[in-house]
């Protein structure tokens, strides 16, 4: 009997840790790492100015707030919908001592976007798609977009980089 117990408390916590990162997978993109230049070249561009409200949709492992604190002074946060990849992010900016980050394991898209300068994705066409018309409905103007791969349908890009990485980088403004 406490065989079965254990072993339904097991599958019960597998099951707990992996459905939001199952569904991560299905609405969002799958887990992997944007090349830290990317957001590099896509700030320079994105004319970042320090203090500005940085946001990464689908944070991964944190690394594109990293490079937004250390290099451009932002004031950075992320959502993740994944919870173990939400605590590598975490200990990723704690160990880098950015503690002023805000990081949430939350679904991006129920989330009030209008209070960030600088939004950075990097997803799925899919999701873009999604993320075009919340966009449209809640981002102020001046807003910075930067997606990272692909580009947002309809929407005037402000800049296209190819910097020689696997994806071009578009910025848009709103
Ligand atoms: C392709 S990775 C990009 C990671 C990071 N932004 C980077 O550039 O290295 C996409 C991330 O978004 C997360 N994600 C997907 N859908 C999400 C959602 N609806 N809410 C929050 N996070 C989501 C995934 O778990 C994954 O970690």
């Amino acid at each position: 009997m406490s065989e079965i117990v254990l072993l339904a408390s097991i599958i019960s916590l597998i099951l707990l840790v992996s459905a939001p990162s199952l569904k991560a997978f299905m609405t969002g993109a799958p887990i992997l790492y944007s090349p830290v230049r990317a957001a590099e070249e896509a700030l320079v561009f994105a004319r970042a100015r320090p203090g500005e409200k940085f946001i990464d949709l689908g944070m991964g492992n944190g690394r594109t707030l990293v490079v937004a604190s250390d290099k451009f002074g932002l004031d950075v946060g992320g959502y993740e919908l994944s919870p173990i990849i939400f605590w590598i992010a975490k200990i990723n900016l704690r160990f880098r001592k950015i503690r002023s980050a805000r990081l949430y394991l939350k679904n991006f898209y129920d989330q009030d976007l209008s209070q960030n300068d600088i939004i950075f994705c990097f997803l799925t066409p899919h999701a873009m798609d999604k993320l075009k018309i919340k966009f449209e409905k809640e981002l102020k103007p001046g807003t910075r977009v930067i997606s990272y791969a692909f580009r947002i349908k309809e929407w005037r890009a402000l800049e296209v980089l190819d910097c020689g990485l696997p994806g071009k980088i578009f910025i848009y403004k709103i």
